[in-house]
């Protein structure tokens, strides 16, 4: 981070991106998102929070949010997120975040809220839980965002309308108050790849399938990645080629092969000319496998190690929480809050 001396450069730009705690993530949370949170390190000063805050707005059992809480913190050092260069940290471990939000929630209008599509398709699948903390759940977000003064916020599609509220309500507190936050611009990574489900390839991978074969998890074994891989929905054809709209399943598998090997399109077709879909998709399934073990047997091993994984996320909150002050106590000044000396 810019205050420690390890990194002489000055500007680099600063990266912010959550990842609620609700299970094991998937191959598609891999590939679209965590791997290249890893890659960013190299280029950016990055927070990497658990939201588990967020976690909160769908009903879950406490034990399974404590216990998602510290394996996701734990994968996210598998998949090389460097503690001591960056910042991993928990959200609810900086109380900043949603003092900060209820500053933002008086300065963002109740008619935004209400068209979030993401809380209307919420509301439409848990109507017996419509709580107040999924209709500001946007505010929070902005919060762990211009907390930061982030420059960047790497996110999926369905994140976009979140960041475009954020930045909205950036800029009219900046018009209020003068200038205060930085306007943070959405990261779509050169290498992302958006993974579709295995069994219904027009929809995007997700762990909430009722259809378990439709997914994989990072933490699946080989045997299992090779049966849902055999599984997977393809078409009579018979030919590997790209062509997302007619041949979605195919496609989905190359796009998934091709972010593992680094191959082009072409090339995969190439090699996989006058071949069958058994060939390509066991190629495809033992290429994931080789490719998640490494990360696996980390995890493991920090699994087994709950005293540097709490560590680590200490370091992270005491590291964020010094950030987040300064931004807190600069809005409360600008609000009107009374602060009192010493
Ligand atoms: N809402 C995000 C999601 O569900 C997670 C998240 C919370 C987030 N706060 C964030 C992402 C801030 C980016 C920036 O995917």
């Amino acid at each position: 981070m810019p205050e420690t001396q390890a990194n002489p450069t000055p500007a680099r730009k600063r990266i912010l991106s959550g990842i609620q705690p609700t299970g094991t993530p998937t191959l598609g949370n891999y590939l679209g998102a965590l791997r290249n949170w890893a890659l960013l390190q190299d280029s950016y000063d990055c927070l990497y929070m658990v939201a588990d805050l967020h976690a909160l707005t769908v009903r879950e059992e406490p034990a399974a949010l404590r216990r998602h809480t510290r394996e996701l913190a734990a994968l996210l050092l598998a998949v090389g997120i460097n503690p001591n260069e960056h910042v991993l940290f928990v959200q609810s471990h900086v109380p900043a975040h949603t003092e900060l939000s209820w500053i933002l929630a008086c300065n963002t209008q109740f008619g935004e809220l209400s068209r979030m599509t993401q809380f209307k398709d919420k509301s439409a699948k848990h109507p017996d839980n419509v709580n107040a903390g999924l209709f500001t759940y946007p505010v929070l977000m902005a919060a762990d965002i211009l907390i930061y003064n982030a420059d960047l916020v790497p996110v999926g599609q369905d994140q976009t309308q979140h960041l475009e509220i954020a930045r909205d309500i950036a800029g009219r507190f900046n018009g209020v108050y003068g200038p205060t936050f930085t306007l943070p611009e959405g990261y779509v990574p050169k290498a992302g790849a958006k993974i579709m489900s295995l069994g219904e390839p027009t929809k995007k991978m997700s762990k909430s399938d009722p259809n378990v074969n439709s997914f994989i998890l990072m933490t699946d074994d080989k045997d299992t990645i090779v049966r849902k891989f055999k599984r997977a929905v393809t078409d009579s054809d018979g030919v590997v080629r790209f062509d997302a709209a007619e041949k979605p399943g195919v496609s989905n598998l190359m796009t998934i092969y091709a972010a593992f090997t680094g191959r082009s399109m072409q090339e995969i077709e190439t090699e996989f000319a006058g071949r069958g879909y058994g060939d390509f998709k066991l190629a495809v399934a033992e290429t994931t496998a080789d490719a998640l073990a490494p990360v696996q047997a980390e995890y493991a091993r920090l699994l087994g190690d709950k005293a540097y994984v709490d560590g680590v996320l200490k370091d992270g909150a005491a590291r964020a929480a010094r950030l987040a002050g300064r931004t807190v106590r600069k809005v409360y000044r600008k609000v009107g809050l009374l602060q009192l000396e010493g």
